[in-house]
């Protein structure tokens, strides 16, 4: 506890301003807050941050679908994030977004930098550009089969199953992720950033913090195999139409979001530096001693990044880069945590189980989980798993059972016997019971620097084991009964409610709602893990009000519902905001949503009323059925291929194979189909549109006719 004092700029991964924030999120920032609060309570200054990414491909194109300008989009999302981490017990000093001056300023500089150090290239560059929607496409929306491992329906950056990157045009048989369409090819000038001008500056680097603790050895490891290819150029322009910071000089041409992105974190520093200073003159905070190269070696300051294993490549390649090639100083340590699932399975919005903070806070307390998270989080990168049922018990059983009963079992007593007032003195066993307690505890300090928040609460719950076998033993409600053991009572009250003050202040950055009510309790202030070290004596207590309550499980259960609830309203409300323009996000669509159209039985009532604008939106089209076969493995699909006319060629899965035994009798036909339904990716392929049939299901289910002379392509109105 008593190490040099450290002066650290922290940061969590900067989330997209084009959706709500999720549990998986939520790992990340209160991974990082637990840190920042045990940090501060060793006695280190940490100026904490984050903004929203509010720029890119993703943003313009939600903006679009909803009806707004991308401005009024960040602006909400903006509100909804900083209220889901507000509520999350989550306390950035500032929390700003990508889309601000300062940033602009700031990505600029670094930009202009690399460009005069000769770091920067252009060159023409062949790119999918989306015939349908007229745009060149971001890597994130195409996709196609990995040309390194041969996985199917990878992102046009990097595959998931792999690791590797690439560019999109290397994908096999791509498609477009925003129309469905088969992309083309089209030519373009681009700007780079000459990675391989860094190559030795890189390496130096990911060694020297990797033998500092600032990096983990499994991310060099990774980083160092990239190394053998040689590092390529990154191609960090976009064309227009796209959100965000147009390049200096190149009209039309668009920082890639991933460029102005951490630069973000920088110039969220600087806003907060700026605010800060204007009110507190005479103890201003040096952005340039965390940011330029020279001051902030000379100052010594950190700067710490909180990121998930998917970002690494951006964060200890491109980025320490960019840093370096403008001057400034690269990260001290950039700490990588796994992901998270939920029941043993990847999040699942058909389940229940992708849930947004919002529909958690909703049913539960923030703490419960940033307790449940901390449980599980360690240095390294292993995925996490939010056991519902394990959640459940471990905070019933520690939180309630192990801590915060401690007090409730006790505070009635000194109340009802002794006026509030603790003990003025303890026997010197009971002293030194109490002083062995502290000195294990201590241990947390580096457990929890270290980020190895499982090992810190193990110990914190040993002692509060070590508590409760105490007041098992000394059993106070049968002392009460005995009016000559009033002296006792009052030691073991005292003893006891030292113990629970000495977990709450080691558990403090992990549950600080629970904590701050803790501290009302028992009338105190602390703000350092050193306040341990010394029990109250003689302190009044506050009125004992539960700090906090057992896990109903019908909470949990009703959260998963909300959540299955949400996506519903989600894809209702897709449907009836969208222009006649697919939505771009696949996993936005209804799990079936493109399988088959929900056919009526016969003898449903109408379905709501709805406008002819309503109507309008869906774009029906006839197409022509160029082939159609079973579908190994499903016994209810056939898959189609569509002759679309102006849109190509279309694939469909239809689940009317029960009704359709001979599809290859269906060659030649033509039937309606929808053409602006999102693509759904499905277990056997991609399916581009939804075929119209009547009837009630299974058997009973009949393809739409159109009369002779209608041609493939033709609108249906
Ligand atoms: O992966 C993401 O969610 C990005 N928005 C993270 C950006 S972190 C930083 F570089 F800005
Ligand atoms: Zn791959």
């Amino acid at each position: 506890m008593n190490a040099p004092k450290r002066n650290i700029l922290a940061t969590s991964a900067l989330p997209y301003a084009n959706g709500r924030i999720h549990l998986g999120h939520i790992v990340e920032h209160v991974q990082s807050d637990i840190w920042v609060r045990a940090m501060r309570m060793a006695g280190h200054t940490v100026h904490y941050v984050c903004a929203d990414d509010a720029h890119g491909s993703s943003i313009m194109l939600r903006a679009e679908l909803e009806g707004i300008t991308p401005h009024a989009l960040i602006a909400r999302v903006w509100n909804e994030h900083t209220a889901d981490l507000r509520d999350f017990g989550v306390e950035y000093d500032h929390y700003s977004t990508t889309d601000s001056d300062a940033n602009r300023e700031l990505t600029a500089r670094i930009w202009n930098a690399l460009k005069a150090g000769g770091h920067t290239e252009s060159r023409p560059v062949k790119q999918f550009y989306d015939p349908v929607k007229a745009m060149f496409l971001p890597d994130r929306f195409i996709k196609g089969e990995c040309p390194n491992c041969h996985s199917k329906d990878q992102y046009g950056d990097a595959c998931e199953v792999c690791g590797k990157t690439y560019n999109p045009t290397d994908l096999i048989n791509p498609y477009s992720v925003v129309s469905g369409a088969a992309p083309i090819e089209k030519e373009s000038l681009h700007f780079f950033v000459k990675l391989a001008d860094f190559e030795a500056m890189l390496k130096d680097w990911l060694t020297e913090r990797r033998g500092a603790g600032g990096l983990q050895g499994e991310v060099v490891n990774k980083l160092q195999e990239w190394f053998t290819d040689g590092l390529r150029s990154w191609d960090v322009s976009r064309d227009a139409p796209y959100f965000g910071f147009e390049i200096p000089g190149e009209p039309g041409k668009y920082f890639y979001v991933w460029v102005d992105a951490p630069v973000g974190y920088l110039a969220t520093f600087r806003e907060y530096c700026d605010a800060h200073n204007a009110k507190h003159p005479d103890c201003p905070i040096r952005f340039a001693d965390f940011v330029e190269r020279e001051d902030a070696a000379k100052s010594g300051t950190e700067m710490v990044h909180f990121i998930g294993k998917d970002i690494v490549y951006f964060h200890t390649l491109f980025w320490p880069a960019m840093l370096h090639g403008a001057g400034l100083r690269a990260p001290t340590a950039v700490n990588v945590h796994g992901f998270l699932t939920v029941d043993g399975a990847k999040m699942s919005k058909s389940r229940g189980t992708f849930v947004n903070a919002r529909t958690y806070l909703d049913h539960l307390d923030a703490d419960w989980l940033r307790y449940y998270f901390a449980t599980l989080l360690g240095p390294t990168l292993t995925d996490l798993d939010l056991d519902l049922k394990g959640f459940e018990e471990r905070v019933n059983s520690h939180l309630v059972g192990k801590w915060v009963n401690i007090a409730s079992r006790c505070a009635g007593f000194v109340h009802k016997f002794f006026g509030g007032k603790l003990a003025d003195a303890l026997p010197a066993a009971d002293r030194e019971r109490y002083d062995a307690a502290a000195q294990k505890l201590c241990a947390c300090s580096s457990l929890y620097e270290a980020r190895d928040y499982a090992a810190a609460v193990r110990l914190i719950i040993e002692i509060a084991d070590e508590a409760n076998a105490y007041v098992a033993d000394k059993a106070p409600w049968l002392l009460a009964k005995d009016e000559t053991k009033r002296a006792e009572l009052d030691v073991v009250c005292t003893l006891a409610l030292n113990y629970f003050r000495l977990l709450s202040i080691w558990l403090s950055p992990v549950v600080p709602t629970i904590a701050r009510r803790a501290r009302k309790f028992l009338g105190e202030d602390w703000t350092r893990f050193d306040a341990a070290a010394t029990p109250i004596l003689g302190a009044h207590l506050n009125a004992f009000t539960p700090l906090t309550t057992r896990i109903d499980p019908k909470y949990i259960e009703a959260m998963i519902e909300a959540s299955k609830e949400s996506l519903k309203s989600a894809n209702e409300a897709s449907v009836g905001a969208a222009p006649a323009a697919t939505t771009p996000f696949i996993e936005s669509i209804a799990p079936g949503a493109a399988i088959a159209a929900p056919a009526k039985a016969l003898g449903s009532p109408p379905a709501a009323t709805i406008s002819i604008d309503d109507f309008a939106k869906l774009d029906l089209r006839i197409g022509k059925v160029l082939a159609c076969e079973f579908v190994d493995g499903s016994d209810k699909l056939l898959r189609f291929e569509l002759d679309a006319g102006d849109l190509g060629t279309r694939q469909i899965f239809s689940g009317i194979r029960a009704a359709y035994g001979e599809p290859e009798r269906l060659v030649g036909r033509h039937v309606v189909f929808i053409a602006n339904l999102a693509p759904r990716k499905m277990r056997f392929g991609l399916s581009e549109g939804m075929i119209l049939s009547a009837g009630g299901g299974g058997a009973d289910l009949f393809l739409l006719d159109a009369d002779t002379g209608v041609r493939a392509g033709m609108a249906v109105k």
